[in-house]
């Protein structure tokens, strides 16, 4: 079976080498040449692990293919994914669906013979019956049915998470569509892996219920380490607690400085306005957008405050900028919020990161970028981890002291056991559990 990806993006790029991994002819489209040109010579245009190697092996054994060529693709697929960007658009917080649109108009006429066109990116509830009726309206008498295809890729796992997902959520209205779409992830039937059939609108909410159920669980826990701090309780106790209660489940009960990434602020920010739109008043769903942004502010001034209520004149070494570990993505990263509060409150920053990409990122005008942790400490008055990249959890504690003003960590991601911090001769600021000061 022949499938066509469209967007080469995370999603697409991730999708589309998954499934040429599966056996299928894959080919992947984007409009950017610059991003077929380096896909075609082994370049990616984003950092995920194992990604590389996977491609370059697909591309070898002739299953994969990139091409800026719509029509050469499409004319020879059994199936078209749709996986562009669907960005905030609005003040409304709605998706911008213009990229889903034009691929849907530009696919009509090329169609030749049954083809199944399905929404992969993250659409609005509707979105996919949309499509239906625009290719409709475009090619009349193409013979084609549309499917909605929801991804739940991690940035950072997302292969392993396309390769072994819990559940593949399919919406369809027609059994030749089923059949099709059930033989593109038979890999995945054939280990058990659920295939869930159901109609386009469950498909979509069901994204958009997962990721802002998860956003929720985030936040909760954000708000529980906030009571913990006030009364002396531990909020990894509390979540481990809680997490032994299968109705509840340890995964998402970590703490942070705010949840950051290019789908949980979208898609919380999405899910809301569309019960705005259609007058459905979800007051939970509308806070947890608001709370997490609010968060980010909260956690400069937990920085401020732990640095005795003044940053000014006083260097902070920032360890991690990128929205989480394992990705170079800045999206809605909690640092983009929390530095500029921090130069503007007379701080001086060198920041480290393995791998953030801050071309695009104006906020870190002023900020000193340095290649390594002990570099970014040198003279520090406090070092601040904002992001869990392993390298952060077993900092070389001995050769810090020697090169920091100050002995003071705070730690946004509670990347330490309070009772090996205090070893370290640092005094220890974290999320919902008590300030740890050195035994000298
Ligand atoms: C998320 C969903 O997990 C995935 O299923 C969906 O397809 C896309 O959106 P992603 O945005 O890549 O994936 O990252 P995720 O690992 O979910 O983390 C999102 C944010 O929440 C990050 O900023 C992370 O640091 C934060 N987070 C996550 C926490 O603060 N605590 C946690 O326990 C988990």
């Amino acid at each position: 079976m022949k499938v066509t990806i469209i967007g080469t993006g995370y999603v697409g790029l991730v999708s589309g080498t998954c499934l040429a991994e599966f056996g299928f002819q894959v080919t992947c489209v984007d409009k950017i040449a610059e991003k077929i040109d380096k896909l075609n010579n082994s370049i990616m245009p984003i950092f995920e692990p194992g990604l590389k190697d996977l491609v370059v092996k697909n591309v070898a054994q002739g299953r994969l293919y990139f091409t800026k060529n719509l029509a050469k693709a499409v004319g020879l697929s059994d199936i078209i994914l749709i996986a562009v960007g669907t960005p905030t658009g609005y003040s409304t917080g709605s998706a911008d669906l213009r990229y889903v649109f034009e691929a849907a108009q530009e696919i009509a006429p090329l169609l030749q013979g049954y083809t199944v066109i399905v929404t992969k990116s993250t659409v609005p509830v509707g979105t996919t019956r949309q499509v239906r009726d625009t290719i409709r309206v475009a090619a009349p008498k193409a013979d084609f049915d549309v499917a909605s295809n929801p991804e739940f890729l991690r940035e950072g796992a997302a292969i392993a998470d396309f390769m072994n997902p819990e559940r593949v959520v399919i919406g369809v209205e027609s059994d030749r569509a089923k059949e099709r779409m059930h033989t593109l992830y038979s890999s995945l039937s054939q280990r058990e892996i659920p295939l869930v059939f159901t109609n386009f609108e469950t498909a979509e909410l069901s994204k958009y219920a997962s990721n802002t159920f998860l956003a929720t669980k985030i936040e909760f826990i954000n708000q529980i380490a906030d009571l913990a701090e006030v009364c002396g309780a531990d909020v990894q106790h509390i979540a481990h607690i809680m997490g032994l209660d299968a109705r509840i489940g340890k995964a998402f009960l970590q703490p942070g400085p705010g949840f950051g990434g290019s789908c949980f602020p979208k898609d919380t920010r999405a899910l809301a306005a569309f019960a705005h739109e259609r007058h459905v008043s979800v007051p939970l769903i509308d806070a947890v957008d608001s709370s997490n942004e609010a968060r980010k502010k909260a956690m400069a001034k937990k920085i401020i405050a732990a640095c005795g209520g003044s940053v000014r004149g006083k260097k902070l070494a920032i360890l991690g900028l990128t929205f989480k570990a394992n990705t170079d993505d800045m999206r809605e990263s909690a640092s983009l919020i929390i530095l500029p509060i921090l130069k503007e409150a007379g701080a001086v920053l060198s920041a480290f990161d393995p791998e953030a990409d801050i071309t695009q990122n104006i906020e870190f005008a002023g900020v000193e970028r340095v290649p390594d942790i002990v570099t970014a400490c040198q003279g520090a008055d406090a070092i601040v981890i904002l992001t869990e990249w392993d390298i952060f959890k077993a900092l070389p504690f001995e050769k810090l002291a020697e090169v920091v003003k100050e002995r003071l960590l705070i730690d946004l991601r509670n990347l330490y056991e309070l009772d090996n911090v205090t070893k370290a001769k640092f005094s220890y600021v974290s999320l919902g559990r008590p300030t740890v000061q050195p035994k000298y």
